[in-house]
């Protein structure tokens, strides 16, 4: 028996076709849905995901705009220029491309942002909003996966939740968000990490397995569960002297082992990816809406 592959790609298409209609909508009441993203450096896996987000913005008709500083920006510096764009009426969302180079203080940069407009969710206001049970707006990898589960028919409630990962970026939101009092949530959530002694036993009792540590192939076959739903979120770049950029992209998960083992699983690249951007298009929507509600 070989895993149901799970069309990431797919499903975020069908999602951005949603929101292109509601774009629409809101142009007939003469609001254009803005996004402006900071990169701040030269890292070129980053310069990528930026690409990908603007021309996904375009393509759903949001107005996007990309801010590149250089490597040697300052803390102040780059909070004079969230200052700016909290004020500006044409964006509603701004996101800072992590990883920020190590001298600035990443807390101060997104206690900066404006709450209204952190679509990233990734700021002390909307991390903190998560625990109190009304998620404001959800960082967008953990909220891509809700919604595939969502759109899989696949119920988290009864279900035992094992995430590899403690990241601020995607482990730490979703083991909580799995663990919600709601509708996509009421899992029982385990919540691990590399240095998590008897990894694989815990991780062998997982209904769900979310892989997200950030280490290549790092979860193999007998690790994951027989009939899981293996969620893997790494995308890492290996060595590929075969391959014109002399690498290749391989997740968190050893795919081929794992196939045999999981009911279902996503692939990397084109499954969780694609899902992140889908939903940080989705914030950025609903927050143009809320701009709609304050005038
Ligand atoms: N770097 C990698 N993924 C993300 C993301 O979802 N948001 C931000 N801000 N930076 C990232």
């Amino acid at each position: 028996m070989s895993a149901q592959i799970i069309d990431g790609k797919g499903i975020a298409a069908e999602i951005k076709r949603e929101l292109k209609g509601e774009v629409d909508n809101l142009g007939k009441q003469g609001i254009t849905p803005g996004l402006a993203v900071i990169l701040v450096g030269n890292d070129s896996a980053s310069q990528v995901y930026v690409r990908n987000k603007s021309t996904a913005c375009e393509r759903v008709g949001i107005y996007s705009e990309t801010r590149m500083l250089p490597q040697e920006t300052t803390t102040q510096e780059l909070i004079s220029l969230i200052e700016e764009l909290n004020q500006r009426r044409d964006i509603h969302g701004i996101l800072v491309q992590l990883p920020l180079p190590p001298p600035i203080d990443k807390k101060l940069i997104f206690t900066s942002l404006s709450p209204m407009k952190d679509v990233d969710g990734l700021s002390p206001v909307s991390l903190g909003m998560i625990l109190w049970g009304n998620p404001t707006f959800t960082p967008c990898t953990p909220a891509g996966i809700l919604e595939l589960l969502q759109r899989l028919g696949i119920d988290p409630q009864g279900k035992r939740a094992v995430v590899v990962g403690r990241s601020r970026l995607v482990g730490l939101p979703l083991a909580n968000l799995l663990a919600l009092k709601r509708k996509g949530g009421n899992a029982t959530v385990t919540l691990c990490h590399s240095l998590t002694p008897g990894l694989a036993s815990i991780t062998k009792g997982a209904d769900i397995l979310i892989a997200a540590l950030g280490r290549p192939l790092f979860i193999r076959g007998e690790m994951i569960k027989k009939g899981a739903v293996v969620i893997d979120v790494g995308i890492n770049r290996v060595e590929d002297p075969s391959t014109k950029k002399r690498y290749r992209l391989v997740g968190d998960v050893e795919f081929e082992s794992a196939c045999k083992i999981a009911s279902a699983i996503t692939p990397v690249p084109g499954g969780v990816g694609p899902m992140t951007v889908a939903m940080l298009l989705k914030n950025t929507v609903q927050a143009a809406r809320w701009s709609c509600l304050e005038k």
